[in-house]
């Protein structure tokens, strides 16, 4: 599987990419703005944070096919190898079949169904992002919608991966992996609490206490 973080906090990157695994780093223009960096600026210290290694993504603003086109082509101006990505609606879905004959990676984002998940699949998408927490926010099945996705890939557009997206919780990460998600992108604070558990600190605590009482050191 691909695990990634949803950021532009730069200095995060980098801390966190000596724990993770990462694959790599996902953006939006949400999260871009809240950083304030532009992407010529911040995109390439992504880049050097995760240490020249793994995935970049981020997404085109324009509302045309035309317009997307040309946003992707400056994005890859910016980082060659960049993952471009698109909102399927009817225009991106055009931008997504322009830019897949062009050679350009890209990933479907702003999904909240299968079927239109799939669309941008059957359209060239390597990725597809469907929207997990907004999906249950919206009263849905941000889980379900992710099963759906990934069976309706699995049989009809087997090149193009589920890359699920907008988790609040541990919980709805570790539930898209169990039915089978083949990638996840996770905002800090959750990618944070899939190691930081106060019952792990406190088995820490007791192992030392235990040792010192043995053997008046916690050294070995
Ligand atoms: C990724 O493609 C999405 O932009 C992102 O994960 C959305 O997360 P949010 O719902 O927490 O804003």
């Amino acid at each position: 599987m691909e695990l990634y973080l949803d950021t532009s906090d730069v200095a995060a990157v980098r801390k966190l990419a000596r724990i993770f695994p990462l694959a790599g780093v996902t953006t939006n223009p949400s999260i871009v703005a809240a950083g304030k960096t532009p992407l010529d600026v911040l995109l390439p210290e992504l880049q050097d944070a995760l240490g020249g290694q793994g995935r970049l993504f981020a997404q085109v603003m324009a509302n045309t096919a035309e317009g997307m086109v040309s946003d992707a082509r400056k994005l890859r101006g910016i980082i060659s190898d960049i993952v471009v990505k698109v909102p399927v609606t009817a225009e991106g879905l055009a931008a997504i079949k322009l830019l897949t004959a062009e050679g350009i990676p890209t990933l479907g984002t702003a999904v909240y169904g299968a079927a239109q998940g799939m669309m941008s699949a059957l359209a060239g998408a390597e990725y597809v992002a469907p929207y997990v927490n907004r999906i249950d926010a919206q009263g849905g099945s941000g889980i379900r919608t992710v099963e759906e996705l990934q069976q309706l890939l699995e049989l009809h557009a087997p090149e193009s991966k589920v890359l699920a997206a907008s988790f609040k919780t541990p919980r709805q990460a570790l539930d898209c992996l169990l039915v089978g998600c083949q990638s996840i992108t996770l905002p800090l604070d959750v990618a944070q609490q899939f190691i930081a558990m106060p019952a792990v600190d406190a088995a820490i605590e007791k192992f030392e206490h235990d040792w010192m009482g043995a053997f008046g050191r916690t050294s070995l």
